[in-house]
């Protein structure tokens, strides 16, 4: 799913590799969920979701939060509360799902996957590039 949707290495890798291995990691568990619907398994869809990808949300934000400290990102404060209003939503939302047909729970899934991929894009990739303008030398004049 993932890969048909967006291009990973232009939209989605930001470049540092701690923290990508973890996005891709997240962007597997979201397809694994969708097989697992697709194979009928919707008990075993919803707990998956519910717990093991809710627990890995919740540690990469608190990854990505150490991370941003770590490197002094001066938004660091705005980016914790986006974490924090997407982490109250999703939990409020995980009970429901039990009550959801396929459909729905597709959809649930869709617009997790859509917050991901978007929140990567666009707000991950402000403390990269932060990071990497910190870090990165700047290019070679030409052969010595
Ligand atoms: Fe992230
Ligand atoms: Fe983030």
């Amino acid at each position: 799913m993932a890969k048909d949707l967006f291009n990973f290495e232009a939209e989605f890798k930001l470049g540092i590799d701690e923290i990508d291995q973890e996005h891709i990691k997240l962007v597997n568990m979201l397809n694994t969920v969708h097989q697992l619907i697709t194979d009928g398994s919707k008990s075993k869809a919803i707990e998956y979701f519910s717990l093991t990808i809710a627990h890995y949300v919740v540690d990469h934000f608190a990854h990505e939060e150490a991370f941003m400290a770590r490197i002094g990102f001066p938004q660091l404060e705005d980016h914790a509360k986006v974490h924090e209003n997407f982490k109250n939503a999703f939990i409020k939302s995980l009970p429901r799902l039990a009550n959801y047909d396929e459909a729905a729970f597709r959809a649930a899934l869709t617009d997790t996957f859509t917050w991901i991929v978007n929140h990567i894009g666009r707000t991950d990739r402000k403390y990269a590039q932060f990071y990497l303008a910190q870090t990165q030398q700047p290019p070679a004049a030409g052969p010595a």
